[in-house]
């Protein structure tokens, strides 16, 4: 990998670029809105001069429906970290940061503690191009590990992890790159850490369907779905992060609940195109949905009550 521009953030930059090209749009049609995208993206600069719609034209052609699962994913998120932080959720820790700026793009409380967890490489290329002039510059706490051979609760607490205080979890985007092993290790580090307060979990995770009957993840007049999912996988091994892990739902929901987390809702492009792109007139039609990921989120109550706790 040595000679090449990804750096471990092939897969960072290449959703940092959707996150881009949707801010591109106006106000009124975007979905979410990335002020700081640009600067992880490579040839931002053409992008912006091709705008929106011939970007997400250009991306279509790749694959149908790949730029809106990525953003509408991304929107999920926002609006779960959001709503948590406003019932007074205390700690939020972005697993798989890569070049996420919700921490700096959301107005969230000053009071929310942020942690960012990701590879040394990433994360150090991520902070040579923030300023300190970006909002909450001084609140994140950067905890860098490999997931597959670090402990997540050690590098946490030593970073200043309150076990006493509520927290949102979220893994975007990254539970394809990692193996099972090392989501089962998170998750229970996940439940020792948060066993006397409220958590939150967020997981996207490839839906094991994508490589048994591809077909089942595709709207019915999606065109070429198995050749799209190869191209889709290709380019990821091709940026050096290739995709090792898939689950079922039900596997999903299994693993979480071992862990004491209950899973609250599954969505996929889907449920998506209803909430989001149908309101503001893009709905999605059948040949361009691309089941691709599922998004869950999922909650664990304290064991122990404690006024101090929401
Ligand atoms: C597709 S990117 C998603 C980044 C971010 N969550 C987003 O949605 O923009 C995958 C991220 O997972 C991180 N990642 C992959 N394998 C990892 C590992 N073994 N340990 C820590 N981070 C890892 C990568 O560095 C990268 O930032």
């Amino acid at each position: 990998m040595s000679n090449s521009i990804f750096r471990k953030d092939g897969t960072a930059q290449g959703v940092a670029k959707q996150r881009f090209i949707e801010s591109l749009a106006k106000p009124h049609k975007r979905i979410i809105y990335d002020p700081y995208a640009d600067k992880f993206v490579l040839g931002s600069s053409l992008i912006k001069l091709m705008g929106h719609k011939l970007s997400v034209w250009i991306t279509k052609q790749f694959a149908p429906g790949f730029h809106e699962h990525l953003i509408s994913r991304t929107r999920f998120i926002d609006d779960l970290v959001k709503n948590a932080a406003n019932k007074g959720f205390e700690q939020y820790v972005i697993l798989g940061a890569g070049y996420d700026l919700r921490a700096h793009r959301l107005n969230l409380p000053s009071t929310l503690k942020i942690f960012e967890v990701d590879q040394k490489e990433v994360q150090n290329r991520k902070r040579t191009k923030l300023t300190s002039n970006i909002p909450n510059f001084e609140n994140i706490k950067y905890v860098s590990i490999d997931f597959n051979n670090q402990s997540l609760k050690k590098e946490l607490l030593g970073a200043g992890f309150d076990v006493c205080k509520s927290a949102i979890f979220t893994l975007e985007g990254v539970s394809q790159y990692i193996s099972k092993e090392a989501l089962k290790s998170t998750l229970e580090e996940i439940e020792e850490l948060t066993k006397n307060t409220n958590a939150i979990f967020y997981i996207s995770y490839v839906d094991i369907q994508l490589k048994e009957d591809p077909k089942l993840c595709f709207g019915k007049d999606y065109p070429y779905p198995k050749e799209k999912v190869k191209t889709v996988m290709n380019l990821a091994a091709k940026v050096g992060e290739p995709w090792i892990s898939f689950y079922s739902p039900m596997e999903i929901k299994e693993i979480l609940s071992k862990h004491g987390f209950t899973l609250i809702e599954d969505k996929t492009l889907v449920d998506f195109n209803s909430e989001y792109f149908i309101p503001v007139g893009r709905k999605l039609s059948d040949s361009e949905l691309f089941n691709l990921e599922h998004s869950v989120h999922a909650e664990r109550k304290q064991l122990v009550t404690k006024s101090k706790l929401h």
